[in-house]
C-alpha cells in the first residue's frame, strides 16, 4: 500500500517536473539541426532539455500526436524528448537504409516512416526482433499481444508503408545474415539490455554501417555525465558498458540526449 502510494506520488511529481521543463523558455527557442544543437549545448542533460522544449514548441504536430499515441496503452517507451532527437537527426542526415533492433510495438520504425514520408525522403525501414514478450535481466514486457500484428496495425493507423520485418533474435544467424547482408546508414540498438548481447549487437552493426553511417544506442548513459531528471531515465549497466568501453572509443560520438547516445562511422 505505502509503496504504492510512493509510487503514484514519484509519478505525480516527475510529471510535474516535465511540464515545468516544456515552459516556454527564449534560450530554447531556435529550431537548430542535432549538429548545431549539440554544438550550442553541449552536454546530456542541456540538449535533453532543449529536445524536450523542442518536442512542445517547435515540433510539427503529426509527429508529436504519434508520440502521443505511443503513450497510450504502453504502446511505447522512450521519452518526449527522442521524438525531437530522431526527427533532428533525420532531417539533417537523411539516412535510407534503416535498422532497429529490437522492435517492441514499433514505435520508433515508424516514427522513422513518418517523418520520412513528410520529409519526401524514400528509405527502407528494418526490424529485428522476436515479436514476443521475451525480455531480459532488467525488462518484462507485456504478454497476450501478437507483436507483429500489433507492429503493422500501428503502421496501417499512421498510413505508413509496410516495414521490412524479422522474427529472430540479434543473435540469431538469420538476423546476423540479414544485418551483414546490407550497408546501413542508421542502425538503432534497443534490443536486449543484457551487456553480451548489447555488445555483441554493437559488434556487428558497427562493421555494418555505412561510412557516415549513424549508430544510435539506446538505455546508455548511465556511465556518463547525464544527471537524468525524474520525468527521465540514464539508462541500463549493459548498453551502458558497451558505450563506455568501445563505441566512445571506436566511433565518432556527435552528441547524446539523455540516455540516448549518437555515434557516427568515419
Ligand atoms: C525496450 S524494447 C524496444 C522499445 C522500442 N524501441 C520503443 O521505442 O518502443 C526492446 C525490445 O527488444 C526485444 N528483444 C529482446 N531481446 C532481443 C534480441 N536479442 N534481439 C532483438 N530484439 C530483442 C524485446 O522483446 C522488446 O520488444
Amino acid at each position: 500500500m505505502l509503496k504504492a502510494l510512493k509510487k503514484e506520488f514519484f509519478q505525480h511529481l516527475s510529471a510535474a517536473q516535465a511540464f515545468w521543463y516544456a515552459r516556454s523558455q527564449a534560450e530554447y527557442m531556435k529550431a537548430c539541426s542535432f549538429t548545431e544543437a549539440w554544438d550550442e549545448y553541449k552536454t546530456r542533460n542541456e540538449m535533453h532539455l532543449y529536445m524536450h522544449h523542442y518536442f512542445f514548441h517547435s515540433l510539427d504536430d503529426e509527429i508529436k500526436s504519434h508520440r502521443i499515441y505511443y503513450k497510450q496503452d504502453q504502446r511505447g517507451f522512450g521519452e518526449d524528448a527522442f521524438h525531437a532527437m530522431w526527427f533532428t537527426l533525420l532531417n539533417e542526415f537523411r539516412p535510407t537504409k534503416c535498422l532497429e533492433i529490437g522492435v517492441y510495438r514499433g514505435q520508433v520504425i515508424s516514427l522513422w516512416s513518418l517523418i520520412n514520408k513528410r520529409l519526401g525522403v524514400e528509405s527502407d525501414i528494418h526490424g529485428v526482433a522476436p515479436f514476443t514478450p521475451s525480455g531480459d535481466q532488467v525488462s518484462v514486457y507485456l504478454r497476450n499481444i501478437d507483436y507483429h500484428a500489433d507492429v503493422l496495425s500501428h503502421h496501417r493507423h499512421f498510413g505508413l508503408k509496410v516495414p521490412f520485418l524479422l522474427k529472430a533474435f540479434s543473435t540469431d544467424d538469420i538476423a546476423i545474415n540479414h544485418i551483414k547482408s546490407n550497408r546501413w546508414d542508421l542502425i538503432y540498438i534497443d534490443g536486449s539490455h543484457d551487456y553480451e548481447v548489447a555488445l555483441a549487437d554493437y559488434q556487428i552493426c558497427k562493421e555494418q554501417l555505412a561510412q557516415g553511417g549513424l549508430l544510435v544506442m539506446d538505455d546508455s548513459s548511465l556511465y556518463s555525465d547525464y544527471k537524468a531528471p525524474m520525468f527521465s531515465f540514464a539508462g541500463h549497466p549493459g548498453p551502458s558498458r558497451v558505450v563506455q568501453e568501445f563505441a566512445m572509443k571506436e566511433l565518432l560520438f556527435i552528441g547524446a540526449v539523455g540516455h540516448n547516445n549518437v555515434f557516427m562511422k568515419t
